[in-house]
């Protein structure tokens, strides 16, 4: 992979970027005051708690807590990776990303692959329409029950009978052959190649930024096999794509909740009924790669599986991968369907209500994982057997990430087995309401100092001028406070989004980003914040004071105590003695 981007590269490209017209240029911003305000694109929202701060060059939602810079924008909005931010970003300023180090070996070029594929896309479409065979087609997906405009929203395609559609059309050329085989699109045997899909339905495979990667493809009738898919190409890779994530992108932004089924159909058909957040994997069991994505996605995923054994088989696969990633700070549920039922048939059955009805009332990860449980032991009732529940069971908590989850997990169980928690390294049920959310606590006087600065570079010139004691203080965070009064120093104009990128690869990035906008700063007047600064630093040169004066009574006998020291010791008590009076 290309090497890391320099630091000084990415301060240079956020000082060229201006955040306001770049999320402006996906939102509608409406002035309001020095800021700038908007409905939030990350959740549902009748009134506007979205900011955009020019001056900050950070965007900050009160109401669903989003928040982060320009690049923090592009990898939440348009789902990029960090690099792909960058890059975003750069092509926008008219830079080349430039890496650190070795050169990084210059990656294979997927473009051409890329444009083919589109090519592809943009001709089977084209044929839905035009080709003599099209009636045929489009007759066949109404008899599925689809609009034109859900058919065009999934760029719905026909791949007319014959061999070489596509050959004779993009592969006129040895290079253009050459591309055609490595995009999947033909194949060779016994020398001769030809189109890989025929007499097909085509559905084009998008990743997340739209681009086609690949096709499943159906044929019309009964014939076997009823799908052929791409195969596995530089560009597309079966057990990390999700058929249907971009159109639910494109639709929703920030869906509350992202349905998992298993055929492009039942996307496509939920669509056509208004469920316009179901993707679907490619045919392949639900994978690590796939959960992250998705995790990613949306606070709630609802994994779909036919009621059959094989629905069961594949649910049970789905819940062992989510396992080390479940952290309940999202739901993970399971939706059976009636056997013989797949998404498709049972929403045109239904319709969109009912259907939606039984997403609402899926079952609880915890739940699925226990019922199934229970179900391979059987005996429930004797001892032996519920040893065995929780022979079967500690293992699969274990791949829990250590925290609030898996202790409930852990507690769950203790009931089910009827043992007391105890021997279930500890488990703490959650307390009822624990949803609630708390009264935010002030943080730590570090924190405090770091928030404020964080969010205010500006204020860094009043710490400079406090008397350096703190810096001595062995207070977690302290370190932090030194380097962040350092990175303003040596760049005295440096605004909160450059400030915060800096420290991306910090493994605190993520507390100091949430941090930066922690709920006591807008409790704060403007003319107030210095004084906070100061006052959280003085208060920790205190605290270092006190110490210092601890430190050698702690250490030394009396008989070695200094007679200043024994006079300080001598006013600390007379002000405790007045203290307490
Ligand atoms: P299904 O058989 O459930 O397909 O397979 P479906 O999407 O409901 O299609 P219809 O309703 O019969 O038209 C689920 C998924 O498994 C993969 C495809 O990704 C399909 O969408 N599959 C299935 C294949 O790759 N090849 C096949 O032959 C069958
Ligand atoms: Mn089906």
């Amino acid at each position: 992979m290309a090497g890391r981007i320099p630091p000084q590269f990415i301060d240079d490209l956020l000082a060229r970027t201006d955040i306001v017209e770049l999320i402006g240029g996906r939102i509608q911003l409406r002035k309001g005051g020095k800021d700038f305000q908007a409905r939030c694109p990350f959740h549902d929202e009748k009134s506007p708690s979205f900011t955009v701060s020019p001056e900050k060059q950070f965007y900050h939602c009160f109401g669903c807590g989003a928040h982060g810079t320009a690049i923090g924008f592009l990898m939440e909005y348009d789902r990029l990776g960090f690099r792909e931010a960058i890059e975003d970003l750069a092509r926008r300023a008219g830079l080349e990303v430039p890496t650190e180090g070795a050169p990084a070996p210059a990656g294979p070029d997927h473009a051409p692959l890329y444009a083919v594929l589109e090519q592809a896309a943009q001709l089977y479409r084209r044929q839905l329409r035009e080709h003599p065979q099209a009636p045929q087609a489009v007759e066949y997906l109404k008899s599925r029950g689809l609009s034109g405009e859900i058919a065009a929203r999934y760029g719905v395609g026909f791949a007319p009978s014959g061999w070489d559609f596509l050959l004779s059309r993009l592969g006129a050329d040895p290079a253009g052959r050459e591309r055609l085989a490595q995009a999947g699109l033909i194949t060779e045997q016994d020398g001769k190649r030809y189109d890989r899909f025929r007499d097909r339905i085509m559905f084009p495979i998008r990743d997340r930024r739209g681009r086609v990667i690949g096709f499943g493809a159906r044929v019309l009738g009964d014939a076997k096999p009823k799908y052929l898919n791409s195969p596995e190409t530089p560009v597309f890779h079966k057990g990390r794509e999700l058929y249907g994530l971009y159109e639910v992108a494109q639709t929703r932004r920030k869906p509350e909740r992202v349905l998992v089924v298993e055929g492009y159909l039942d996307v496509i058909a939920l669509a056509q009924f208004g469920i316009d957040y179901a993707v679907a994997t490619l045919g392949t069991a639900t994978t690590a790669d796939h959960l992250q994505v998705l995790l990613r996605s949306a606070p709630e995923l609802v994994f779909c599986f036919d009621g059959d054994r094989a629905g069961r088989g594949a649910a049970w696969k789905a819940l062992e991968a989510a396992l080390p990633l479940a952290t309940g700070n999202q739901s993970l549920r399971f939706l059976f369907l009636p056997d013989g039922e797949d998404p498709d048939t049972l929403v045109r059955a239904e319709g969109q209500a009912a259907f939606e009805q039984r997403v609402k009332s899926a079952t609880p990860l915890s739940t699925f994982l226990f019922d199934q449980l229970k179900d391979t032991v059987g005996d429930m009732i004797s001892g032996d057997g519920r040893a065995r529940l929780v022979a079967l069971a500690e293992p699969l908590i274990e791949k829990v990430p250590v925290g609030i989850y898996r202790n409930m997990l852990n507690g769950q169980l203790a009931e089910l087995a009827k043992l007391s928690p105890e021997p279930l390294r500890r488990p703490s049920p959650p307390r009822r309401g624990a949803a609630q959310p708390r009264r935010p606590t002030r943080p730590s006087r570090v924190a405090q100092a770091i928030a404020l600065l964080l969010d205010h570079p500006e204020l860094a010139g009043e710490a400079a001028a406090e008397p350096p004691d703190w810096r001595r203080s062995d207070s977690p965070g302290v370190q932090i406070l030194v380097e962040l009064l350092d990175s303003i120093a040596a760049y005295p104009a440096i605004n909160k989004a450059r400030l915060i990128e800096r420290w991306r690869e910090h493994p605190h990035f993520d507390y100091l980003r949430r941090l930066s906008v922690a709920p006591f700063l807008d409790d704060i007047p403007l003319d107030g914040l210095a004084a906070e600064l100061t006052g959280a630093l003085q208060g920790l040169s205190k605290d270092v004071r006190d110490a210092d004066r601890l430190r050698p009574l702690n250490r030394r006998s009396t008989a070695d105590w200094s007679d200043e020291m024994r006079e300080q010791m001598d006013r600390d008590a007379e002000q405790a003695r007045t203290r307490r009076r």
